[in-house]
Parts: structure tokens; sequence; C-alpha cells
């Protein structure tokens, strides 16, 4: 197996990273959102190195960047390897990137060190995981898996652009119409009512991820490299307090309807039930004020809402406190309260064969193998539905990610590569094989 050293690969890899940085909508920080100018400017550059590696290059109607290579023969089973390449706003430059980008130098090695594979691979750097434009996550991913439902394509962005006019603008389904081949299910799978299985028209061995831990635990373990284990579920949604607006000078303490001082009531309520409940992490990460000026009383307030935790009838319980509390501050305010979900995902394992597989090829590279969960959201949690899933995650310094200081080192991509390598000719090799 191919456990040799990998610098210059590396060296390439840490280059491409910092050159697709580069490719951004907001000048000075890192943003690329779902089917932006920048997210088109990144799927030209990465679909560039795509082809340099020799890989087939098509884009799918929801922006999805495919790199082929053909197996041996047409039955050949395929590999999907891949990440996402949209980002949270003011990114780090690891998050999603690196798991598209690793699986290209690495086939791209293969090739030049003359190993041909027994298996197709497709190359996957889906248009949207972070949930950043319409808030709801994996739009990219569950449009590659048919899974996206009609509701899905009907939600708003900020600027009251629904989800499947994004695409029509785009052009992704012209594209998709004109040229007809491939895996394309988005459409032919939305059949207005919901989602229905999908399956890949080739066999498939199953779907590789290698994504930065975004944590602190491999720092811990002074590992570069460990196994995820399984992948926590998490729900989102947007929670409104409405009150009554008024001057904020003439209104008597007594008589206010305030929205934001109940949602401050339930910010922190959700932040010590948390705490109380490790590992259930719950945030509300923004929060719309209207009128949102300094001498008018808040009349109504949006937060965002997300919870998560390893177990689904955990994050559901910490869910349902939550929501009774909400309410609760709102019968005693006096204020309306709404909730809607915009995203419920229940916690994906990764599968035990392939983390076998994956487990043996760190040790090969590292010596020592570690499983660990995710707290964050993959893309793999949707793949999971289509394909048995695989994880690797990457040291990131500090634990720190959706943060321009997020940094894995030049020696821990190396790891990742020499274990990736490593892992893609032991399933050449037949390591799934009964
Ligand atoms: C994705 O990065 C998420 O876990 O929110
Ligand atoms: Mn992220
Ligand atoms: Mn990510």
């Amino acid at each position: 197996m191919q456990t040799a050293s990998c610098a210059p690969a590396s060296r390439l890899l840490a280059r491409r990273l910092d050159e697709l940085a580069g490719v951004t909508d907001e000048p000075g920080k890192l943003t690329r959102t779902f089917l932006s100018p920048a997210m088109r400017q990144a799927n030209a550059l990465v679909g560039k190195w795509m082809r340099a590696a020799g890989l087939a290059v098509r884009e799918d109607a929801l922006g999805n960047l495919i790199g082929r290579a053909e197996g041996p023969g047409p039955g050949s089973p395929t590999l999907l390897l891949g990440s996402h390449l949209d980002t949270v706003r003011d990114a780090g430059r690891f998050d999603g990137a690196l798991g598209v980008l690793l699986p290209i130098v690495a086939l791209d090695e293969l090739r030049r060190r003359g190993v041909t594979l027994p298996y197709a691979v497709e190359v996957l750097g889906f248009s949207e995981e972070e949930g950043v434009r319409f808030s709801s996550a994996y739009l990219g991913s569950k449009g590659y898996a048919g899974k996206l439902r009609a509701s899905d394509l009907a939600r708003r962005d900020a600027n009251g652009i629904t989800v499947g006019e994004a695409i029509k603008g785009h052009g992704g389904l012209r594209a998709q119409a004109k040229r007809g081949t491939g895996f394309q299910p988005v459409l032919s799978t939305n059949t207005g009512k919901g989602a229905r299985a999908t399956s890949h028209p080739s066999p498939l061995l199953g779907y590789f991820e290698v994504h930065i831990e975004q944590g602190p635990v491999l720092e811990a373990e002074k590992l570069a490299v460990g196994v995820v284990s399984a992948i926590a579920g998490q729900t989102r949604g947007r929670l409104t307090f409405r009150g009554r607006a008024g001057h904020a000078g003439t209104t008597p303490m007594q008589l206010r309807r305030d929205a934001l001082a109940g949602a401050a009531e339930l910010i922190l309520f959700a932040e010590e039930l948390a705490r109380r409940r490790p590992p259930l992490v719950a945030t509300v990460g923004s929060l719309a004020v209207a009128p949102g000026v300094p001498n008018v009383i808040p009349g109504e307030v949006v937060l965002s809402l997300d919870v998560r935790h390893p177990r689904d009838a955990a994050r559901r319980a910490a869910l349902r406190r939550l929501l009774a509390q909400a309410r609760a501050i709102a019968r005693r305010r006096k204020l309306g309260c709404a909730w809607q979900v915009t995203q419920d995902d229940g916690a994906v394992a990764c599968a035990p064969r392939l983390a076998t597989v994956l487990i043996r090829s760190v040790r090969a590279v590292q010596g020592r193998s570690l499983r660990l969960p995710s707290g964050a959201g993959h893309d793999a949690i949707v793949m999971a539905g289509l394909a048995p899933v695989a994880m690797l995650f990457v040291r990131c310094r500090g634990g720190l990610s959706h943060h321009p200081d997020e940094f894995a080192s030049r020696a821990d991509l190396e790891v990742a590569l020499r274990v990736t390598l490593d892992f893609l000719e032991r399933l050449g090799a037949g390591a799934l094989r009964p």
C-alpha cells in the first residue's frame, strides 16, 4: 500500500486550498454561497484541477461539480469522494474545500505512480452544505442523492428568490436537459410530493469524505487524523416572537410587549439547558429585530435555533423543552410565538466495513487510529441514504472552525493524503470483499 511520502502532492494541495480561498463573494473575507458568482468561479477553478487529474467534468442542475474517472469495465462499481465548495460567511479555507481538493490530488498522485484502480471514481464538489443562503443545509448533496423535496425548492432567500428560481437562473436545468446523461436526479425525483429513493446508475462502493475536524479532540490526542464513528443529528429552525412596537420614551415598562426581551430570555435558557445536558449543543446564531431602531420597542424578533445531539431522542427531547419554554415566555409576556423547522436530520453512523478499512489505512500511516464522533453536520449525512459512508477527520489548530483562522498544517495534510491513497488502494485490492 502507498505509505510512501507524498510531500510534493501535499504542497500542491496546500497551494490549491490557498488559491481557492481567494475565490469569494465578499472582498476581504471568504464567503461563497449557493449558486453565487464566487461559486461559479470556484467550480471553474476546481473543474480545471479535476480535468488536469484526468477526470471528466460536469455540473448538475444544483451546481454540484462532478469529476468522474471510469473504471475498467461498464459494470465497474463507483467510489464517491467529496465534500462541499460553499462556505459560511467569513469562513476558514479548509471546511469543505479540503474534502474536494484532496481526492483530486490523490487521484492525480496515483496516476503519476502508474496505479490504476479497479473501480470508477466520482469526485463531488457539492454546491451547498452550510445553509447560509436558504437557512437549510445540504441542498447540493440532497439534489445529487435525489432527496430534494418540493418544499426545499420553495424556500426563499433574503431577497425572496426561491431555490427553484435560483436553479433556473443558474442555467442548471437547461444544462441538464441538453446533456441528458449522467446521474442527475434532481428533477426526475422531485415529484412535487416529496423525495423518493434514488439509486445511482452504477453500484456504489461507498462515499468517502475527508474533513477538517472542527473540534479539539485530535489536537489533544496528538494525532493528525482520525476516523469518524457517527455524525450528530441536528434540527434548525426559526422562532418568531411577536409583540407590539411602540415609543421607547413614552411607553411605561409594565405596558410593553417587547419581543426582543422575550427572545433574550429564551437565548439564555437554551444556553443553560445545553450546559446542563452535555453533549447537547444549542445555538442562537442570528437575530432579526424589527423595526430595529433605538427609539422603538422591538415589535418582532426572528431568531435561528440550532440544536444537536449524537442521540436523536435526546435532541428531540431538548427541542420539545426549548419550545415549551418559548411558549411559556410568550404567554407571560403576552407575545405571539411561532416555530418553523428549516432542517431536521437524524444522526448517522458511519458504515462499519468501510470504517474498518479506513482504520487499517490510518494505522498503516499514523500508527494509532482513533474513532471520534462528529458534532458538525456533513454531506455524508445525506449521502448515507445512497451509499455506505466513511469519513476521515484532519486535526485543526485549536479546534477552531467556521472562522478565518481555521488551520490544518501541511504535515497533517500529507498524512491525510497518504491515508487516502492507502484507503483507495485497499479498496482496489478487494478489502470490502466478503
Ligand atoms: C456545518 O458546518 C454545520 O455543522 O453547521
Ligand atoms: Mn461548515
Ligand atoms: Mn463542512
